[in-house]
């Protein structure tokens, strides 16, 4: 729980993600006839009944059984899209196998190359339909609860973990005895890694901080799909972000567990949106947990919001079901903050909708 749940170094910008967005104040409009309100959005010429999406989380299946499985299912019943992280439990073939219908693949550009080729090839075979390239992570932001838990590369496994392990029988029944409990996308392809300690290990070597916006073009000659990227904070990088076609951007700062002293990411959306906003659709993350949360990024300039520990807690709690549970409330939180202040459509959420 401390792995989904922490931030890096002092966690400021993971409390300041949800303070920020608590802070600003939506308007009361009453006699408004907000009656038959519409929850729709359209993103990416995709319709959505809802204006949410899951974000990749890496290491879900690690919640429950088959977690990614079960995060997949609950966005396609929602009617909403999912995207599966590079650092999933379950691979790309084994959710693409479930699906019914497309989802988002989330990448994480290796220094081995040919990998990265082979997890685009693999994306565009399961008919993904965006893939969603994240660019604030070049470097782990250290987080300092897993160093205390032992959750480092290799894992420390002390007595402690034991004993946590030992109290959670549901867990180990579910998921230790479980067949999926590496890396999914990762298995197989280093020859003689087995155990998840020195998948880890693999994995940490090949964050690239030499990446540069260049390399976005040798990922583009690759996707000729929708291309998502990720962890915008700056404007700059907004307008650089644009400038290599890119379909979408998500304003996020990886839900404060990277860069820490970073502003929330509410702060930023609204100069972002005012720099790019009519040149491509933004997505929001960071701290959504409410139904009037979202409602708060809309009104900033989002055109949908990325759900993260907000649909994990749900997994955490009750698979599927829980991961449907979270988005259901979330849904009927924004339908009833549309009808208290009086907008019937998600297209109608301005700025204007908060008090200024
Ligand atoms: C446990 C955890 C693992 C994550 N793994 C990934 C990942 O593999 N790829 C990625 O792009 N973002 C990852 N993120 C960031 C999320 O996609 C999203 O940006 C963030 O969770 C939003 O903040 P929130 O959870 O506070 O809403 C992760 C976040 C958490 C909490």
């Amino acid at each position: 729980m401390d792995y989904y749940e922490s931030g890096s170094y002092s966690e400021s910008t993971l409390r300041s993600n949800s303070e920020d967005l608590a802070k600003l104040k939506i308007r009361q409009r009453v006699l408004a006839g907000a009656s038959d309100r519409d929850l729709s959005q359209s993103l990416l010429g995709e319709a959505l009944s809802l204006p949410l999406a899951l974000a990749p989380i890496g290491m879900t299946g690690m919640a429950c059984r088959d977690g990614e499985i079960a995060a997949a299912r609950a966005a396609e019943k929602a009617g909403i899209p999912y995207a599966l992280s590079t650092l999933s439990i379950c691979s790309i073939e084994d959710v693409a196998a479930v699906a019914q219908k497309p989802f988002w693949f989330q990448l994480y550009f290796m220094k081995d190359r040919g990998f990265t080729a082979d997890l685009i090839a693999r994306a565009r075979a399961a008919n993904c339909s965006a893939l969603v390239l994240t660019a604030d992570l070049q470097v782990l932001g250290q987080r300092n609860r897993d160093v205390h838990n032992g959750m480092t590369i290799p894992p420390r496994i002390g007595l402690q973990t034991i004993a946590h392990v030992l109290s959670k029988p549901a867990w180990v029944a579910g998921v230790l005895l479980g067949k999926r409990k590496s890396f999914g996308n990762v298995q197989g392809y280093i020859p003689g890694t087995e155990h998840l300690g020195s998948y880890m290990e693999w994995i940490n070597s090949q964050f690239d901080q030499a990446l540069s916006w260049k390399d976005v073009g040798w990922i583009r000659e690759r996707w000729p799909g929708k291309l998502i990227i990720k962890g915008i904070l700056d404007v700059e990088d907004a307008r650089e972000a644009v400038s290599t076609g890119a379909d979408a951007i998500v304003v996020s700062n990886h839900g404060g567990r990277q860069l820490d002293g970073a502003p929330s990411s509410i702060s930023i959306l609204p100069r972002v949106a005012d720099a790019v906003g009519a040149e491509t659709e933004i997505l929001f993350d960071g701290g959504i947990r409410s139904g009037q949360d979202v409602f708060r990024a809309l009104a900033l300039g989002a055109r949908a919001c990325l759900l993260g520990r907000a649909y994990l807690y749900g997994i955490c709690a009750a698979g599927e079901e829980g991961a449907s549970k979270a988005i259901d409330i979330i849904k009927n939180e924004l339908d009833v903050t549309m009808a208290l202040a009086g907008v019937r459509r998600i297209g109608d959420i301005g700025r204007t909708s908060l008090v200024s």
